[in-house]
Formats: structure tokens, C-alpha cells, sequence
């Protein structure tokens, strides 16, 4: 096929040499999608101080070595919800793949599958859920928008649990299908091509314009048909599977969404593209991991591009981690190798950054590893 508009250049054949770590992919990734996708995958909210951020906060931690330590029998395994993990490196929701490569969704999982790691597909996926699900033998969980209509969103559910998903992840930091300010920001208008494959013949969720004279948000129809607490709650009592909450800073979010019966609770400030000058999100995870106190577990995302990043976040007390925007850039870069590569040197530092640190199973990685002057 002609190289098209949609992509400006081919995904590359095999991977350069000369990339070594996964922020190497970013240049490689831009050449490859058109301008207005880049603008929206890359924006962030506002001036983007949040984004920075969870880079700067994860960079200014210092770790600490533990030599001569036996590793044998080392490994990175873990255990959620029944299921045992080879590592805790897991792929995070991120909408509309095709943006970014013709095999959109189905290339990611078939590298989650390669990898070995857990993928967890957006309620925008530009493929279908059953479609991913059919293609892949990676483990699979599902992240839940939930929709205006409780009919829409017991749909979602019910198709989620019919295609073998084992989770359902419920992201309650952008409320309905928010994130309008990103789009606006980026001017970005989705290409005729892909849409949101999950929700055709669903009805188009409410307008996030307010009528002339109302208050310019709080007017909107989007606001009215706002999920709350009770919504969770009866989400969990609709399903068999286990329910995370995505989007957790405040402790206090962390008690109700225990209160409402999660089964997990996920550490993350969207990546800094919902509300601008919310903390880091490693700022926010102890007190999260304290009002936590070991009762479900913790994941955590947001500015993830290192193994030593890995280690930090489960030092101060996750058990696992998504990664977004690298798998992305692997994706547009190289497909499914691409994606499949971003995974592998993260895994591979993380196994460097443990053995350094004296842990020979994630079990053993707490505040010990971290530098305290
Ligand atoms: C996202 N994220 C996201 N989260 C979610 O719950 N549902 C979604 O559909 C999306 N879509 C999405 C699109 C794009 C382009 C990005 C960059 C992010 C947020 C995502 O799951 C995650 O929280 C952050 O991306 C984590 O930060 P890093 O790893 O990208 O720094
Ligand atoms: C985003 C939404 C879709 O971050 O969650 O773009």
C-alpha cells in the first residue's frame, strides 16, 4: 500500500540500532503520524505542568545499591486477582490505536502477548473489544468510561465479560468520555476512518456545551449525566469480575472507592491531560498506598520510561505499573516490534535496577532501595 496521508512515513522494517532506551522511540514515532494525532496524543491539559511533573518528581528520587546479594531464583512475578503475572509492566488504556499504525489495537495486544504482559483496552479503542480479545492470548482487563445510560454501560459490561476480560478498570478522572479540553486543545477532529468501535450504535454521549445564559460547564448536559460514587457501587454489584478505580490522588477517593467495593485501586493523574497543576503522581501515592493499608492492591501510571522508575513506584508502595505513552510511540514507530521492544527494555531494566538494588523478587523492593540523605 502507498504509503497514505494518515501515516507519513511507513513503520519502520526493524528497529535501529541505536535505539536504547524507550524515549528513543519518540522522534522515530512523530515522523510517522500526521501532525493533528500527534498534537492530541501528546498534549496534555493546560500549560502541562502536571505532565512534567510525574517526569521531574520520578527523576529527582535516588536509588540506592545493595551489593553481593544472592539472586538466585530471581524473578518478577506477581499475583492479581487469581492470576500470576510474569512482571508488573502492564500496558495502559490509551484511546484509538489506528491512530498511529493500521493494525491499531490488535498489533499492541499481539505484543502484550509476545511480552507477556497484561493489556488493558480502552472503552475508545478504535477496534473492537471482541475483535482484541479473539486475537490475542495476552491477559486482557477492560477500561470502563462509564455511559450516560446504565443500559449503555451493562452492555459494555456484559460484552467485556463475554470476551474473557478479567478486570474492568472504571477511570473516574474524566468523567463521561471527558478529556474534551486535550481534543480542543490539539484542534484535533477524530479522521472519518477510525471511530470509538466499542460504542457504534450507541447514542453520542450528551453536549459538553452549555445552553447561551447557563453556566458555561456546570450547564452542560455532559455535567448532568455525571457518574458519582453510587454509580460505582452498582457497577460493582453488576459484575463478576474484579473493578479498579483509575485516577486516585486523594486519599479520600481511595476510601470511597473501597467503600463502593473495588477490588484495586489505580494511582494516576491521566498522564496530566485532564486538570493541570494536580501533583505528581509519585507525590501522591504514599498517602494513597497509607489509606490504602494493604487492603487491595495498588497500580500505578503516569511519566513510567525507565526500569529505575519501576522500582521507585513499588518502593513507595504499588504493586504494579502501566505504561502509556511509550507503548504508543512504539507502536506508531515500529508496530507490534515496536511495542514489543518498548516492553522488552523496560522489563530488562527493571531486572538490572532490582539485582543492583539487592531484590531478587518484587516482594523484596520496599523504602530500603530508595536514597534518604
Ligand atoms: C490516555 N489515557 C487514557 N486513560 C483511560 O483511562 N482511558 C483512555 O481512553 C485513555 N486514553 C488516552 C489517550 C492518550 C493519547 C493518552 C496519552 C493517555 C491515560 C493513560 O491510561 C495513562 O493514565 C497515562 O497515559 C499514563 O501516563 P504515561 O505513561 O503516558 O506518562
Ligand atoms: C484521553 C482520554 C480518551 O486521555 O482518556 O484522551
Amino acid at each position: 500500500m502507498p504509503c497514505s496521508k494518515r501515516f507519513p512515513l511507513p513503520p519502520l522494517a526493524s528497529i535501529p540500532p541505536q535505539i536504547a532506551c524507550v524515549t528513543d522511540y519518540e522522534s522515530y514515532a512523530q515522523e510517522r503520524v500526521e501532525a493533528g494525532s500527534w498534537a492530541y496524543l501528546n498534549s496534555a491539559a493546560a500549560d502541562q505542568l502536571t505532565r512534567r511533573s510525574n517526569r521531574c518528581a520520578l527523576d529527582a528520587i535516588r536509588l540506592l545499591t545493595r551489593n553481593m546479594m544472592p539472586m538466585r531464583g530471581g524473578h518478577t512475578q506477581l499475583d492479581l486477582f487469581g492470576t500470576t503475572y510474569a512482571h508488573p509492566i502492564f500496558i495502559a488504556p490509551v484511546a484509538y490505536h489506528r491512530l498511529v499504525h493500521p493494525d491499531g489495537e490488535l498489533a499492541t495486544a499481539l505484543a502484550a502477548q509476545a511480552m507477556q504482559a497484561l493489556m488493558v483496552l480502552s472503552t475508545l479503542s478504535s477496534i473492537a473489544l471482541e475483535e482484541v480479545a479473539a486475537s490475542t492470548a495476552a491477559p486482557l482487563w477492560f477500561q470502563l468510561y462509564l455511559q450516560p445510560e446504565k443500559a449503555q454501560t451493562r452492555t459494555l459490561v456484559s460484552r467485556a465479560e463475554a470476551a474473557g476480560y478479567r478486570a474492568l478498570v472504571v477511570t473516574i478522572d474524566a468523567p463521561i468520555t471527558g478529556l474534551r479540553n486535550v481534543e480542543q486543545r490539539a484542534g484535533f477532529v477524530l479522521p472519518g476512518h477510525i471511530c470509538a468501535a466499542n460504542l457504534r450504535g450507541m447514542p453520542s454521549p450528551p453536549a459538553h456545551t452549555a445552553a447561551p445564559g447557563t453556566n458555561p460547564i456546570f450547564g452542560s448536559a455532559l455535567v448532568q449525566a455525571m457518574p458519582t460514587w453510587e454509580d460505582l457501587a452498582w457497577l460493582v454489584s453488576i459484575t463478576r469480575l474484579p473493578v479498579l478505580a483509575k485516577g486516585v490522588l486523594n486519599p479520600k477517593d481511595a476510601e470511597d472507592a473501597m467503600a463502593a467495593g473495588v477490588a484495586g485501586i489505580i494511582v494516576s493523574n491521566h498522564g496530566g491531560r485532564v486538570l493541570d497543576t494536580l501533583p505528581a503522581t509519585i507525590e501522591a501515592l504514599p498517602a494513597v498506598a497509607q489509606a490504602i493499608g494493604g487492603k487491595v492492591p495498588i497500580l500505578f501510571d503516569g511519566g513510567i520510561r525507565r526500569g529505575t522508575d519501576i522500582v521507585k513506584v513499588l518502593a513507595l508502595g504499588a504493586n504494579a505499573v502501566l505504561v502509556g505513552l511509550p507503548i504508543i510511540h512504539g507502536l506508531a514507530a515500529a508496530g507490534a516490534t515496536g511495542v514489543a521492544h518498548v516492553l522488552h527494555m523496560l522489563r530488562t531494566e527493571l531486572e538490572m535496577a532490582m539485582m543492583l538494588c539487592g531484590c531478587r523478587n518484587l516482594g523484596e523492593i520496599n523504602c530500603d532501595v530508595l536514597w534518604q540523605p
